[in-house]
């Protein structure tokens, strides 16, 4: 590792270690309203957004926490113009390809999840070899929610399921949320414990529904692009400040 470009980061000292979220989730709004307000095309904005991403991904590293996922993609995001989206798909395989070296130098495991099949043949490939060149890092887990949709990804872990009991393997009264989670993209990676959202919209959009069960949600105004190490030092605040209850009296 060369400590030119990735020297820790100490911890604010108004954050308590032992309070950290392990698993943090982001919803990477306001990328095309970034670009809009500085008469840029809309693909500039997201360009941003992966620079942005990138410096996350390392400040979680540096304060440690365990775990980040980006919802880069949605099942709904087809919807949005062509160019677009060819320019995201082309985005993504060309980021997966420049960072892989710095991923391996930094210790980050990569996972992809959705369904991954609709995705371009070449996007498809440069994600197998990022998964399977990271897979045995043991830095922090760098999750990229790609295609993702939170009911399909239920749906599909319930289709998995019925064959089983079909198949006369599974009885109904086995199914319990241990086992069903097991058929989620995101079996053995914790649950968020903090979404966080930025440009300011109140929605979970279909984001990893089941396992937001009890994550804390942080939402700032500030779009995409502008999120830096400080508005995360403001959420990580506003987490530490929160008393997790899980639905008990404590
Ligand atoms: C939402 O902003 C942003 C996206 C749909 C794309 C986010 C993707 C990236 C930042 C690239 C990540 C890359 C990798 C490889 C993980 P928006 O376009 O909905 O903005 P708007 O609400 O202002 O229109």
């Amino acid at each position: 590792m060369t400590a030119k470009h990735f020297a820790l980061q100490a911890l604010p000292t108004d954050l308590v270690q032992e309070r950290m979220p392990r698993h943090v989730a982001v919803i990477m709004d306001g990328n095309g309203r970034w670009a809009k307000q500085r008469g840029l095309p809309r693909i500039m904005g997201h360009r941003r957004g992966v620079d942005v991403l990138k410096r996350l991904l390392r400040c979680c590293r540096d304060w440690g926490v365990e775990a980040l996922t980006a919802y880069a993609f949605s099942t709904e995001n087809w919807g949005r113009p062509t160019e677009e989206v060819e320019f995201l798909m082309a985005l993504f395989e060309r980021v997966l390809r420049q960072e892989l070296r710095e991923m391996m130098e930094e210790d980050v495991q990569i996972r992809f999840v959705g369904n991954l099949e609709m995705l371009p043949r070449s996007l498809q490939a440069e994600i197998d070899r990022a998964v399977s060149e990271t897979k045995n890092n043991r830095g922090i887990h760098f999750t990229v929610a790609t295609n993702y949709g939170g009911r399909q990804e239920i749906v599909q872990a319930c289709q998995a399921i019925a064959a089983q009991v079909q198949a006369g393997t599974l009885q109904p009264d086995q199914i319990d949320e241990a086992m069903f989670e097991q058929h989620l993209y995101t079996h053995g990676i914790c649950d968020p414990d903090l979404l966080i959202r930025t440009s300011g919209e109140m929605r979970i959009s279909n984001f990893l529904l089941w396992q937001m069960a009890y994550a804390e949600i942080y939402v700032t105004n500030t779009l995409w692009p502008d999120f830096d190490r400080e508005e995360f030092h403001q959420a990580l605040i506003s987490y530490q400040q929160r008393e997790r209850r899980f639905g008990k009296v404590l």
